[in-house]
């Protein structure tokens, strides 16, 4: 079951007790803030809070995270094509919003978390379309930014919040093997280590992880069955990695496999339920569609190591949804021309909530927008691209299902 990967993070974690006995204070490792008194959940949707905003810059592609009681919106593409290294930042607990940079503009950065303290904002692509190696790692508790670097430089790269660390995973390396199979961790001192996802084919795949019980996923996107050669063939991926980290090491397997594979899926988890929905199906274009898009949700549950077979569905096809944890439920926005409603999983009973009201929904259709959940009960989503694509936002909606 161990693979070699825990022994790396051994080391590293060895490191990590060394700088512990030299008197690093450590942030609580369980990757969240219990004793900073976790606000309450709405369970009626129809009682969520709605508000809107504005973000510092209009733009789309925004790498975006929640840590802590904050949210953080990187990056980003702005109306005239360019990319920008203005940070939105939210504080939940005073409302207010500022300013902040990147150590550089780029695009296609990973963004993600770590020990409920840091933002991480890895690797991404320079103005030259090369693949960059720097992380931004941004401290909540000291308001100061630091860098660290990939050991393999590559843009698009997942994070997975595993709790007491995190796995920087795959994306996309600018060589001919293309698809990354990269990982690299990041643990609560901020220590870097290394590893190589164990898998045929390398894949750009969908990210998920349930932090507070230091579970991750890679699956399903796509994979590359030629790397190396000349021309890529990419095909829909069932290759499925888990990871599972503990106080002390963290280890991956890959004896899952997907039931569906689709480009263009999202996921969320929580109580160790993982829903993968959304995305699409390239046909023939002759007797099927070229492109279909789904409305299919698969489950995975790590509690028992199975998938569940459902019928569950969102109740429109979406491409490319937004999909965030909202207290026990998981969140399905956007993704779709035709409908402005939340598709609503509570995963203590796999169905989904009734909508019957449209409430909540979102006020202004976007594409290519970014969404975070801040202290498991604010969802935030921010910029896009809306009339058709014609035009950059800057607009931020705000769902407010906490008891405060
Ligand atoms: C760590 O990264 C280096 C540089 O890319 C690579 O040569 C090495 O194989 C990697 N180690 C693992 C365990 O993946
Ligand atoms: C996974 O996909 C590969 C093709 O990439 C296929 O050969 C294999 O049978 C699939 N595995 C399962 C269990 O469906």
């Amino acid at each position: 079951m161990q693979g070699l990967s825990s022994m790396f993070l051994a080391i590293t974690c060895l490191l990590a007790f060394a700088r512990r006995a030299a008197g690093i204070a450590l942030p609580d490792s369980s990757g969240s803030y219990k004793d900073d008194a976790m606000p309450g959940f709405k369970e009626n949707p129809e009682d969520w809070i709605y508000s809107g905003q504005m973000l510092s810059v209009p733009r789309s592609s925004i790498a975006a995270t929640s840590v802590g009681h904050f949210a953080l919106f990187a990056g980003g593409r702005l109306q005239n094509d360019l990319y920008t290294d203005v940070v939105d930042i939210f504080n939940k607990q005073t409302g207010k919003w500022t300013i902040s940079h990147l150590s550089s503009s780029r695009s296609s950065i990973g963004a993600g978390s770590v020990a409920g303290r840091y933002a991480l904002f890895a690797g991404g692509l320079d103005a030259s379309f090369r693949p960059m190696s720097v992380v931004d790692v941004y401290d909540t508790e000291t308001s100061k930014w630091s860098t660290l670097n990939l050991h393999t430089p590559r843009s698009s790269p997942k994070i997975l919040d595993l709790g007491t660390v995190s796995a920087i995973v795959g994306g996309l390396s600018g060589d001919l093997q293309y698809l990354s199979r990269s990982v690299d961790y990041v643990n609560a001192n901020l220590a870097i280590s290394n590893d190589t996802l164990q898998i045929d084919y390398p894949q750009f795949g969908v990210a998920i992880s349930d932090s507070a019980n230091g579970l991750g996923l890679f699956t399903s996107g796509y994979q590359n069955n030629r790397p190396g050669e000349r021309f890529n063939d990419f095909q829909p991926s069932n290759q499925t990695t888990v990871f599972e980290a503990t106080d002390s090491a963290v280890s991956h397997t890959t004896d899952q496999t997907f039931p569906y594979p689709r480009w263009g899926a999202g996921g969320a988890a929580v109580n160790r339920v993982f829903a993968i929905g959304g995305g699409h199906l390239f046909g023939d274009g002759l007797s099927e569609p070229l492109t279909t898009v789904v409305d299919r949700v698969d489950i995975y549950d790590a509690g028992t190591g199975e998938w569940v077979s459902t019928p569950l569905k969102l109740s429109v096809p979406r491409d490319y949804p937004l999909v965030q944890t909202l207290g026990d439920y998981i969140v399905f926005v956007s993704g779709t021309d035709q409908s402005k409603d939340f598709d609503i999983l509570d995963t203590r009973s796999l169905a989904f909530i009734a909508n019957t009201h449209h409430k909540p929904s979102l006020y202004t259709l976007r594409y290519d927008a970014s969404a975070v959940t801040v202290d498991n009960c604010l969802l935030i989503v921010a910029g896009g691209l809306v009339y058709q694509g014609r035009s950059t936002t800057g607009s931020v909606e705000m769902f407010d299902a906490c008891i405060h």
